[in-house]
């Protein structure tokens, strides 16, 4: 079965990344110039993806907004005789086709998802959260579709091996390693954000999924968890008791950039692989560290 639809919530308030976040959607702060939520929405189309559906909020217009034409930017390209960005402009506004969902309340995760359940119908569907962004060489979506076939069709979710006393900052699972694919386990549990005492494992997600519609029959009955809020941990939990679920140890290198560290982090490394970039940041590195006397 192929993958048509992809979820991608952007209701939240960004507040780690106040003040910047008063007034712009978070997920339009850009690495370098391109914002992040475009990483994302290619990452979904570059699996192969026809639609993207947003759950979004109140006020975060700027993101629809970005993927449509800007008629009066363009003409003012034009005019200007700015060609290739005229180009580029008309390009991101046609990249994707997308519907939206506003989530009136923010009542997690579980809840976002379960906003989008009359859009997607009765098919399997893709999940991703923009606070990872993920350099690979096939989009981890897409390593995770070709999971999902060659396995029935069932739900998969993306983990990667996290520092044990993180387990505190995402969803992690246990599972047995499948005999005939070492990166892929038959997932047995999952926990939201355990102490590092309780977690089951040091496999997290940061937030790749693939769901057979299944998964709203549990979004509906799940409780509040953790803090207070629905959580999309607690439907899988419940949906790998009754079919098959699968977790895969995906390939990419992934940048939490939800937070300022993880941000810079994204900045200098993005920097660096772009080829018309990183002679720029390596002079300003050195430039730099130079001036202050420092030593690295
Ligand atoms: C959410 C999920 C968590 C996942 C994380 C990845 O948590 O609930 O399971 O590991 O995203 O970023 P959040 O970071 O939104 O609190």
């Amino acid at each position: 079965m192929e993958i048509k639809k992809v979820v991608i919530p952007v209701a939240g308030k960004g507040t780690r990344f106040l003040p910047a976040t008063k007034e712009l959607p978070k997920e339009m702060i850009p690495i370098i110039n391109k914002p992040m939520i475009q990483y994302v929405v290619e990452e979904a189309i570059n699996s192969g993806v026809e639609e993207v559906i947003f759950v979004t909020s109140r006020g975060k217009e700027a993101i629809e907004d970005y993927f449509s034409r800007n008629k009066t930017l363009e003409k003012f390209l034009e005019e200007k005789q700015k060609f290739p960005e005229l180009e580029m402009c008309k390009k991101i506004g046609e990249m994707v086709t997308y519907r939206t969902v506003i989530q009136n309340e923010q009542l997690g995760l579980g809840h976002a998802i379960l906003c989008a359940e009359d859009l997607i119908g009765s098919e399997n569907f893709g999940v991703i959260l923009g606070d990872d962004l993920i350099l690979s060489r096939e989009p981890v979506l897409k390593q995770l579709m070709e999971v999902s076939k060659i396995n029935n069709d069932k739900s998969v979710i993306g983990v990667m091996e996290i520092d044990p006393s993180d387990t505190k900052k995402y969803g992690v699972i246990s599972g047995s390693t499948l005999a005939n694919d070492p990166r892929t386990l038959k997932l047995d549990a999952m926990v939201e954000k355990p102490e590092p005492l309780k977690a089951p494992s040091n496999l997290a997600t940061p937030g790749r999924y693939i769901f057979t519609p299944r998964i709203f029959k549990f979004l509906k009955e799940i409780k509040r968890g953790v803090g207070g809020e629905y959580q999309l941990t607690d439907a899988i939990n419940l949906l790998c008791q009754e079919e098959k679920f699968f977790a895969h140890k995906f390939k990419g290198d992934r940048f939490d950039t939800g937070n300022i560290q993880g941000y810079l982090e994204a900045t200098i490394e993005f920097a660096l692989r772009e080829e018309n970039t990183r002679e720029t940041m390596i002079s300003i590195i050195k430039e730099k560290v130079s001036h202050y006397n420092l030593s690295i």
